[in-house]
């Protein structure tokens, strides 16, 4: 059976034939950083071949794309897409307390802490006029406010199969599709209508109390983002990176352009089908993307008489 050597550990681990390099350092249980999970969709898992490179296996196409992209040295293998046919012996370059530390504590809670790319439906929310409203206010009021505020919200999307991923400011993003991926679409506008019907529940209450009411602008894109859990020490949160994530954002700013309330991109479109009512269309540039969008508004559903 062939033989790894790894440095800086001084480790002699035995490899399978069809084992990948990663697989049989991390059944030694050495602390190797593989923040994809193995899916040739990051570099972290790189290591430098010393001597044997003539045993690896040559870069699949995946391998090959990203050693393009971040021009790795041709002795620079990803270890998750790497197996051997005779002794190797290989220099772990990312190696520091830190990078220990989160790994053995990624062994620990794999799910929890590696990222996964998948298809989500990524739902952002702002309150027009929030800055002016602020302002008005005593702090204390502010967060009691906001608490009622995202409280409402949070039980509306929580109920749908939703996950929020981050408060900013006045504003939330949440995720569908986690828990629940065919439905991601169609629970994150169930989700967008419920919270506008909650924001009219609580407006009775703001103006009374503070002679205002809340009216709440929504973005909604559907693509690929990278979910995973970030966080040091005993704060940790749910994060959603990706291009997905910059979509939505951008649409849920669109409205003050337009004037409407909630917007949604082409890719919810298709996958809501004829059963999302649509008011109007635009094709549009989005801030900080290149070319045109087509984007749409989504009817308000209809009021109670
Ligand atoms: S773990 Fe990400 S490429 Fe190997």
């Amino acid at each position: 059976m062939p033989q790894l050597y790894a440095l800086p550990d001084s480790r002699i681990i035995e490899i399978e034939p069809h084992e990948t390099m990663l697989a049989a350092i991390l059944r030694q249980g050495i602390p190797h950083v593989h923040a994809c999970g193995g899916q040739a969709r990051c570099s972290t898992c790189r290591i430098h071949v010393l001597s044997g490179l003539n045993f690896c296996s040559p870069r699949n196409e995946s391998e090959k794309a990203l050693a393009i992209r971040l021009r790795l040295p041709f002795d620079v293998r990803l270890a998750c897409q790497t197996t051997v046919t005779g002794n190797v012996s290989f220099l772990r370059p990312v190696f520091d307390a830190l990078d220990v530390k989160l790994t053995q504590r990624a062994l620990r809670q794999p799910r929890q802490h590696l990222g996964t790319q998948q298809p989500v439906a990524v739902l952002f929310s702002d309150i027009q006029g929030y800055t002016a409203f602020a302002d008005r206010l005593p702090p204390y009021d502010l967060i009691h406010v906001l608490n009622r505020y995202f409280e409402a919200m949070s039980e509306e999307i929580g109920n749908r199969h939703g996950h929020i991923s981050d408060f900013i400011g006045d504003g939330l993003m949440a995720v569908f599709g986690l828990s629940h991926p065919v439905s991601a679409v169609a629970d994150a506008v169930a989700a967008g209508h419920a919270m506008l019907r909650a924001v009219e529940r609580l407006n009775p209450y703001l103006k009374q109390m503070y002679d205002c009411t809340f009216h709440v602008r929504l973005g909604l894109h559907y693509g690929n983002a990278v979910v995973g859990h970030i966080g040091a020490g005993s704060f940790r949160k749910l994060a959603t990176i990706g291009d997905a994530v910059n979509v939505a954002s951008r649409l849920e700013g669109l409205n003050k352009r337009y004037g409407t309330t909630f917007l949604v991109s082409e890719a919810v479109v298709e996958a809501a089908g004829p059963a999302l009512a649509l008011r109007q269309g635009f094709v549009t540039p989005l801030k900080g993307k290149k070319g045109l969008y087509r984007v749409f508004e989504v009817l308000p559903e209809a009021q109670p008489t």
